[in-house]
């Protein structure tokens, strides 16, 4: 059933000009009919280098909007119109705008988990593999960054000569996870090196052994000349790893560490766009986009 359904979407993007991108919290059935798989970052920039004039999204709708801002002449579709990401609707622009009233001398950074709306108020946009980079390059030495506390945190820390101010916000797939967890699993599988992605609390990511993006954290584990690792992010990334070097061992952070608005998009919902009845078209206002592409577009200038 499953390979039927690849087959049918295989010949359908093949015929209705369609590149499927899919983030690496995808299921692998998604992952193999995709054009590419990739972290946000990656997924944000891939989509101007490619020939086809359709976009299909396989991710949240933050992800699709990027793509759209950053492609405006391509047809951009998100596959599952209900998968949203929450970190990204939990801040205002008009409250942002009000903050940043309060402290003018504060450059805002956001993170790529944002609505359009939000990031028109940011000056720069990071990724969670560029925030320490692009935060470290940046000329200002006060930064207001929206809305991951914890990426804040983590970022903060490593850039100790800069001012930081943090809003609560975060991502409650990361944050749920508890240091207890941790402990538990280290004592499970003591030889296991731990990899955390940095949207985990402070307390859990200073028990890591590597902290990266969702592709920093499969960069390491592919290139380690280790053999067990404790995964601290997504569970999609356990199967993945263990699918790319079947002689490791990869064990999840925990059993529910998994993003249910990533997990809503489904082999048929990709079948039903391609077949011109699903999903939905990602239309923005022109001057609203060109008002929060600055901010992307700042980001890609930094370098990722
Ligand atoms: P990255 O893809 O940047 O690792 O972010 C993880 C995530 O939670 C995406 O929503
Ligand atoms: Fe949003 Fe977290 Fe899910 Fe990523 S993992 S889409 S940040 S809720």
């Amino acid at each position: 059933m499953i390979r039927e359904f690849q087959d049918r979407i295989l010949k359908l993007k093949k015929e209705k000009d369609f590149c499927i991108l899919a983030h690496s919290y995808m299921s692998e059935e998604i992952c193999e009919v995709a054009d590419f798989v990739g972290d946000s970052y990656a997924l944000s920039i891939k989509a101007k280098s490619v020939p086809q004039k359709n976009i299909l999204m396989c991710g949240v709708r933050f992800m699709a909007e990027t793509v759209k801002m950053l492609s405006p002449e391509k047809r951009v579709l998100l596959a599952n119109a209900q998968a949203g990401c929450p970190m990204a609707e939990q801040m205002d622009a008009e409250v942002i705008s009000e903050v940043k009233k309060m402290y003018p001398d504060y450059a805002v950074v956001a993170y790529i988990n944002t609505t359009a709306k939000l990031k028109t108020v940011a000056d720069v946009c990071v990724t969670s593999s560029s925030a320490v980079k692009i935060c470290r390059a940046m000329p200002e030495k006060n930064i207001l960054f929206i809305p991951d506390i914890n990426l804040g945190t983590y970022v903060s820390k490593q850039i100790p000569e800069k001012n930081f101010k943090l809003l609560s916000g975060g991502c409650p797939t990361h944050a749920r996870v508890e240091k207890e967890e941790v402990l538990t699993a280290k004592k499970a599988h003591p030889e296991a090196v731990f990899l955390v992605h940095p949207e985990c609390r402070p307390e859990v990511v200073e028990l890591a052994d590597f902290v990266g993006s969702t592709a920093g954290i499969m960069d390491f584990a592919v290139k380690s000349d280790k053999k067990e690792f404790i995964i601290g992010t997504e569970n999609a990334i356990v199967g993945h790893l263990q699918h790319m070097c079947p002689d490791k061992k990869f064990y999840p952070l925990s059993k529910d560490f998994i993003c249910h608005n990533m997990k809503i998009t489904s082999l048929t919902d990709i079948l039903n766009c391609l077949s011109g009845d699903g999903g939905e078209e990602i239309v923005l206002d022109e001057q609203l986009r060109l008002e929060a592409v600055k901010c992307i577009e700042k980001m890609i200038e930094y370098g990722g």
